[in-house]
């Protein structure tokens, strides 16, 4: 289907798609808001027809899960993790924890009806593999509202190859429904023919345009996955270098990696001192009739006023998740 054809499906949503900053509107006027202050630090992977994975999920603290209906699960199996993964999701029981499907590509024989069976057990969003254009997006929230998707239910996108990157822009831009961009390290590697490195030189323009178009519409964005799941410091270096570039948090393979992903994607007290300080003489300074304070030597602007302020709500959110 063409983005012609798609707009003008009863089901489609009217121009403009997206409306800016603040809350995005639907077509019945229902707000969808993308809240970013959710915490995404660690998303975990699980495969789908593992029933002891399913259960074990309920007791880890990973902020999301992502239950996998394609790459780690065989192809003898999909049928049935596509029925135990939405008996999970309908079942509950995961508390706070975003509860996210990975359905297979609409291009293989079981994409379709994995779409319409995650649809009809509202998971918080559907991840969907490959997305390299707007229209492909448009098409999934087609089935998604033909199949009763309710408009809690986001989609989410998997970003890992050439052509999505270069149409990162205008993916992100498709539909209010879009909520995340999960980056795909391995597949975006392995298409470019390119090496894993420690610095990750090979695919930091990748990562960057991505950032680029997830910051510049509103979109939450999360870091690839890091394969030595054994490697504790090699997780740790990796997982700073996320949080710098400006990711959320970042996917997992293992169980055993989500306490060093939630610690460093955490701000920690000297960050959070530094911001209650620096909000806090800003304040005494606007007082005063003046724009600009010093703290610890340092300028601090309404610019920086926002980001203390973003970490301190940052920090609240996962108080709060902890505690619930
Ligand atoms: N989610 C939830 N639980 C998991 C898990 C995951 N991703 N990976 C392992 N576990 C559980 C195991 O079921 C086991 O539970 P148990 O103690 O109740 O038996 C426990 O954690 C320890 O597992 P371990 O023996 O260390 O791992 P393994 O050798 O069985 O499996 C992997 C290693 C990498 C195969 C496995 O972690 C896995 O399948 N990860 C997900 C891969 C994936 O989703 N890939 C697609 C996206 S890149
Ligand atoms: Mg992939």
């Amino acid at each position: 289907m063409t983005v012609e054809e798609v707009k003008k499906s009863p089901c489609a949503f009217p121009e403009p798609f997206k409306t800016g900053k603040g809350p995005r509107v639907l077509f019945n006027e229902m707000p969808i808001m993308i809240d970013l202050n959710r915490p995404r630090r660690s998303v975990l992977y699980m495969p789908g027809s593992k029933e002891r994975a399913l259960e074990k999920a309920k007791t880890l603290s990973a902020d999301a899960l992502i239950l996998d209906l394609e790459d780690a699960v065989a192809p003898d199996e999909k049928v049935k993790a596509r029925d135990l993964v939405c008996a999970a999701v309908r079942d509950g029981g995961y508390g706070a924890r975003e509860l996210v499907i990975r359905i297979n590509g609409l291009d293989t024989e079981w994409g379709q009806d994995d779409l319409v069976a995650a649809s009809a057990v509202a998971p918080h969003a559907i991840l969907i593999p490959k997305v390299d254009s707007a229209e492909m997006l448009l098409s999934i929230e087609n089935v998604m509202n033909a199949s009763g998707a309710p408009v809690e239910t986001l989609i989410w996108a998997m970003m890992e190859t050439p052509l999505g990157m270069l149409n990162a822009a205008e993916i992100a831009a498709a539909t209010p429904r879009l909520g995340c961009f999960i980056l795909g390290t391995n597949d975006l590697v392995k298409d470019l023919n390119a090496e894993h490195t420690p610095a990750r030189e090979p695919i930091v323009t990748a990562l960057g345009l991505c950032m680029l178009a997830a910051k510049a519409h509103g979109l939450a964005i999360v870091d690839g996955v890091y394969n030595a799941f054994k490697d504790e410091e090699g997780l740790r270096t990796s997982c700073v270098q996320g949080r710098a570039m400006g990711f959320d948090g970042k996917t997992l393979i293992h169980p055993a990696q989500i306490d060093v992903c939630n610690s460093v994607f955490s701000p920690d007290e000297a960050a959070l001192d530094l911001a209650r300080r620096q909000v806090e003489a800003f304040a005494e300074a606007t007082a005063k009739g003046e724009g600009v304070a010093v703290v610890d030597g340092k300028i601090v602007e309404n610019l920086h006023v926002e980001t203390a302020n973003r970490l301190l709500a940052k920090a609240e959110a996962i108080r709060k998740m902890e505690a619930s």
